[in-house]
């Protein structure tokens, strides 16, 4: 206890946090392995997923060398992050149901393709990606597969990590910052082959979960069952507002949604038809 520097008198909290926390933070992942499924050494823990997305770039492309394929219109940090460690982002856009274009991103792979990020449920379109379509870039990408389930719990689909010993190369993304509603903890999980997992671990910095975040959130998965009561709420209240936005003159299209929002179209009435367009606002609660 004398080799890290800490103050041996304690914490002025109630809590001690003198001490540095468990880098493998083994507690914590026993307890969502316990939920997930997943066991512990294929599981990875961020300071949100967002920092499983930044480690995934530095372990697995080289800077001015390397590429990566993102399916837009879909999540930002995908592009922030291969900005900050230089690397080449090849766009395909997603199809006109958002579905993938599985052609073009063959056409776009090439041998400096290290990853394909798959938003499922997308944001911000909300839909998800149909599964055989995941799993034909599973079965012929030799890269890292990266299928973000952000948004998973409100989803009709159901998750993909039940096919992490089948795929060596697939990266399930799942966040406690959403159905959980821990956003301010900053706590993301990636599911993973040991692999990669064991790289992860390696790179990441000794200490990126807090002891804080490590204690509030074993004690929130005692709570699952008010986070399923607000997932059911949310899905029912979702169809809903959904329902009431078709209803709206000005509204051309609601897109079916698997997530905790929904993408609109808008429609001027001009003449005898409707100029669309998106309409230009977030709406939060
Ligand atoms: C698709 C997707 N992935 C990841 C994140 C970020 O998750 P985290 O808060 O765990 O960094 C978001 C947040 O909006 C998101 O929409």
């Amino acid at each position: 206890f004398l080799d890290a520097n800490e103050n041996s008198y304690g914490s002025p909290l109630p809590a001690n946090y003198n001490r540095y926390p468990d880098p493998l933070q083994l507690d914590l992942k026993d307890a969502i392995s316990k939920i997930k499924g997943v066991p512990i050494e294929n599981t990875f823990l961020g300071n949100g997923s967002d920092e499983a997305i930044d480690l995934l770039y530095r372990a697995f492309c080289n800077p001015g060398k390397d590429n990566v394929i993102i399916l837009p219109p879909t999540y930002g940090m995908y592009e922030v992050s291969a900005n900050i460690n230089d690397v080449e982002i090849r766009k395909v856009s997603l199809l006109p149901n958002f579905q993938l274009d599985l052609e073009k991103i063959a056409e776009s792979i090439d041998k400096n393709t290290k990853i394909i990020f798959i938003c499922s449920p997308n944001n911000p379109t909300g839909n998800s990606i149909n599964r055989e379509d995941i799993e034909t870039i599973l079965t012929n990408f030799k890269g890292i597969v990266v299928v973000d389930e952000a948004y998973i719990n409100y989803a009709r689909q159901k998750t993909f990590i039940q096919e992490l010993t089948e795929y060596g190369n697939l990266v399930v993304l799942q966040t406690f910052s959403k159905a959980w509603g821990l956003a301010a903890l900053r706590l993301g999980m990636a599911f993973s082959s040991r692999k990669v997992i064991d790289v992860l671990n390696k790179i990441k910095p000794p200490y990126n979960i807090n002891q804080a975040t490590q204690d509030l959130a074993f004690e929130a998965l005692k709570n699952i069952d008010q986070v399923n009561t607000w997932i059911k709420e949310t899905v029912t209240e979702r169809e809903r507002l959904s329902i009431e936005l078709n209803a709206l003159n000005i509204v051309t299209k609601v897109y079916l949604s698997d997530a905790n929002f929904i993408l609109a179209r808008n429609g001027l009435r001009i003449g005898n038809g409707y100029q669309s367009g998106w309409f230009g606002y977030i709406i939060k609660s």
